[in-house]
């Protein structure tokens, strides 16, 4: 099973994209393998339809392999955030596919703010975006907290990171839904 991970900030130090490393290890335990894109791949011009650009085109071609995807984006300004938003307008480009955008893919979304409750309307807004392009969009989303993080440097961010319990159990369930509704995927990619 492929899996396409995508998200993440140009921050040194990412959280978002932490999270998103860690999403990919837990895949792996379910045996699950995962392409990950994190920023500096979704660093893409603003998009214009009918101008494919190199970096797009490795997005949109691990989109197409996915069983399953999931996106995890910083929050800026209650929302997501403009790289993410950019790299997911994109996906338009999918529109002639069959199936057509992120239809019968299984979406996980993740949010990375200031608080978890600061993360939630970006994770609302990721939610919809996902439905707009006609993905399916698990049950569980997580919300993340990155303040604790934000004064660690690499190795402690991701082990304190890991070993928050509360955050990698949901996390699982995430991984969890995303890898067993993408067994399960009625639709195949053509
Ligand atoms: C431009 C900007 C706007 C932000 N707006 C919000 C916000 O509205 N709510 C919130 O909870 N956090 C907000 N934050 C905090 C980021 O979401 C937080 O730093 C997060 O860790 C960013 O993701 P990253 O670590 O992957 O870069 C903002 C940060 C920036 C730089």
């Amino acid at each position: 099973m492929e899996l396409a991970l995508v998200g993440g900030s140009l921050r040194p130090g990412s959280v978002s994209e932490r999270v998103l490393r860690a999403c990919a290890d837990l895949a792996a335990e379910h045996g699950a393998r995962s392409t990950v894109l994190t920023a500096e791949d979704l660093d893409l011009p603003l998009y214009r339809p009918g101008s494919p650009h190199r970096a797009a085109r490795e997005l949109l071609s691990a989109l197409r392999r996915a069983d399953g995807v999931i996106i995890a984006t910083p929050t800026y300004h209650g929302g997501v955030s403009g790289l993410l938003k950019n790299a997911l307008d994109y996906v338009e480009d999918l529109a002639g596919d069959t199936p057509a955008y992120l239809d019968g893919r299984v979406v996980g979304t993740v949010a990375v703010g200031w608080s978890e409750h600061g993360a939630a309307t970006a994770v609302a807004e990721l939610r919809t975006a996902v439905l707009c392009l006609r993905g399916w969009v698990t049950p569980m989303a997580v919300t993340v907290n990155s303040v604790p993080l934000s004064t660690l440097d690499g190795l402690a961010a991701d082990a304190a990171l890991r070993s928050d319990a509360r955050l990698m159990r949901r996390l699982e369930i995430l991984v969890g839904q995303v890898v067993d509704f993408a067994g399960t995927r009625l639709v195949t990619a053509v």
